[in-house]
């Protein structure tokens, strides 16, 4: 029941607009920063990606405009991106992927910019520090960004006329200039200008949707910090869907979902949602976002993406597509790596979500669960050949080891430390590392404090050594 890719089916996208803030720099630059300006850095440091992301500066909004043309398929857009300077900047960059950019103001002032392969940099009038916006207006037919395993994400156009985002681990830049890193999360705001005939599917709560003419304009808008990889925009031709379900803590949720018409009203799937949200803050702890709902869609891509506040499925969502896509809600959206070799804190919790909620649906239990898949994977089998917190390979983000190796992790944890413990730490996770990241070692520590076990063997062994932990 658990796959490597959770392919529920359904497209969705979303656009997002603007966002704002970071973490880390609110409170590690306290200091004015000071010194002579000098160039950010065009790399976050992921071993991954190494490509991605940026220094010199952490994001704290992205406020976007887009306004898509159908019969083109070309936007025009503009993304006011308000940072703050970590130390004087004499330039910094960007990334994106394609699109032509026609101006950079930096807090009003035009800037002089050049491209290289995916950075947009930005030298400004003159150097910035403390708070900044850089404008970009920017335009022309996004292109789709190719993972190195193949699988499509980033802006995808759909059959209906539309285009769905889904951007794991780094399709956001071709739809926005970005500083494209987990590490680096902010608030945003989406106005996403379509043909009436198209309804737009985003992140966070709808301010407005304000016809104009032929035309219409969704206000999307996150106030929780969201990484760019789960910023979404979907535009197609939807049924739209909207209620309101009450939380295990009795907090109204205003529940979205956007449905492509050639699905029908999808009813089953979409009363689950309430229905799923609450067997997981029963076991993680509250719903950590403003509001719920789904995005189904025919996107081709073969797989779900945990889109903040809304997943988007490749077509309908199956059950378990269903559970794994909200789970990440919390472990993924709500915290989030902070690397990319950390990805089984994602998908290994994703897909233990779906053991659970098997295991409380008739199914075999999660320790069962665990004993045929360790069965079923002697030690030859390619599973282990993989150390989900150790990945060299880019292609293996989304393979058995995080996902099947990563969620077994989770078992073993639990029938050591005994099941109280194990729920305590995930709640604790959830809550402690809310709106922020997390690393393997914090999650190990966390489990290691609430235990009071030495676990650095049982890490080791099941996400830190490529073969088959023994004994079990
Ligand atoms: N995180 C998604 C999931 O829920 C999978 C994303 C796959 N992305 C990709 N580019 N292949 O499992
Ligand atoms: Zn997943």
């Amino acid at each position: 029941m658990s796959k490597p890719l959770s392919r529920t089916g359904s497209a969705a996208l979303a656009v997002l607009v603007a966002l704002s803030g970071l973490s880390v720099a609110a409170s590690g630059a306290a200091a004015a920063p000071t010194g002579r300006p000098s160039p950010g850095g065009q790399s976050a440091g992921d071993s991954l990606f190494p490509a991605a992301g940026n220094t010199g500066y952490d994001v704290l909004h992205y406020g976007i405009r887009l306004r898509y043309a159908r019969s083109t398929g070309r936007v025009s857009a503009t993304t006011a991106v308000t940072a703050r300077a970590t130390h004087p900047l004499s330039r910094f960059s960007l990334d994106l992927q394609g699109l032509h950019v026609a101006k950079v103001f930096v807090d009003g002032r035009a800037g002089r910019f050049s491209r290289h392969d995916d950075k947009l940099v930005v030298t400004p009038a003159r150097p910035v520090s403390g708070r900044f916006t850089a404008t970009v207006r920017y335009g022309g037919k996004p292109v789709t960004h190719i993972d190195p395993d193949g699988t499509q994400e980033g802006w995808i156009p759909t059959s209906d006329g539309g285009a769905t985002v889904v951007a794991e681990p780094l399709g956001a830049m071709t739809w926005f200039p970005d500083n494209n890193t987990p590490r680096d999360k902010a608030t945003f705001d989406a106005r996403i200008d379509v043909p009436s005939a198209l309804a737009v599917a985003g992140n966070g709560d709808l301010v407005s949707r304000r016809r104009h003419g032929s035309r219409t304009t969704w206000h999307w808008s996150q106030r929780h910090q969201m990484a760019t990889y789960l910023a979404m925009i979907s535009m197609g031709r939807y049924r739209v869907y909207r209620s309101t379900m009450r939380s295990v803590t009795g907090r109204h949720l205003p529940v979205w979902s956007f449905v492509a018409r050639k699905y029908g009203s999808l009813a089953p799937a979409r009363a689950l949602v309430p229905r799923v949200v609450r067997f997981e803050e029963r076991r993680f702890g509250p719903y950590p976002f403003t509001s719920t709902g789904i995005v189904v869609q025919d996107l081709g891509v073969g797989y779900a993406l945990e889109t903040q506040n809304r997943p988007t499925f490749d077509g309908p969502p199956s059950v378990l597509g269903l559970v794994h896509e909200l789970a990440h809600q919390w472990y993924g959206d709500s915290v989030t790596l902070r690397r990319w070799t950390d990805i089984w804190l994602h998908e290994g919790f994703a897909s233990y979500a779906e053991d659970l909620w098997t295991a409380a649906h008739g199914g075999p239990s999660t320790a069962a669960a665990f004993r045929a898949r360790y069965r079923a994977h002697p030690a030859s089998s390619s599973l282990w050949d993989q150390a989900p917190a150790r990945f060299r390979d880019p292609a293996l983000l989304f393979s058995s080891a995080a996902y099947v190796r990563g969620g077994m992790t989770l078992q073993v944890l639990r029938e050591r430390v005994g099941t109280p413990a194990f729920f305590t730490i995930l709640r604790r996770w959830a809550a402690r590392h809310r709106d922020g990241n997390g690393t393997t070692g914090q999650f190990r520590r966390l489990a290691e404090q609430v235990s009071g076990q030495d676990l650095g063997a049982l890490f080791h062994d099941w996400l830190y050594v490529p073969a088959r932990p023994d004994g079990y």
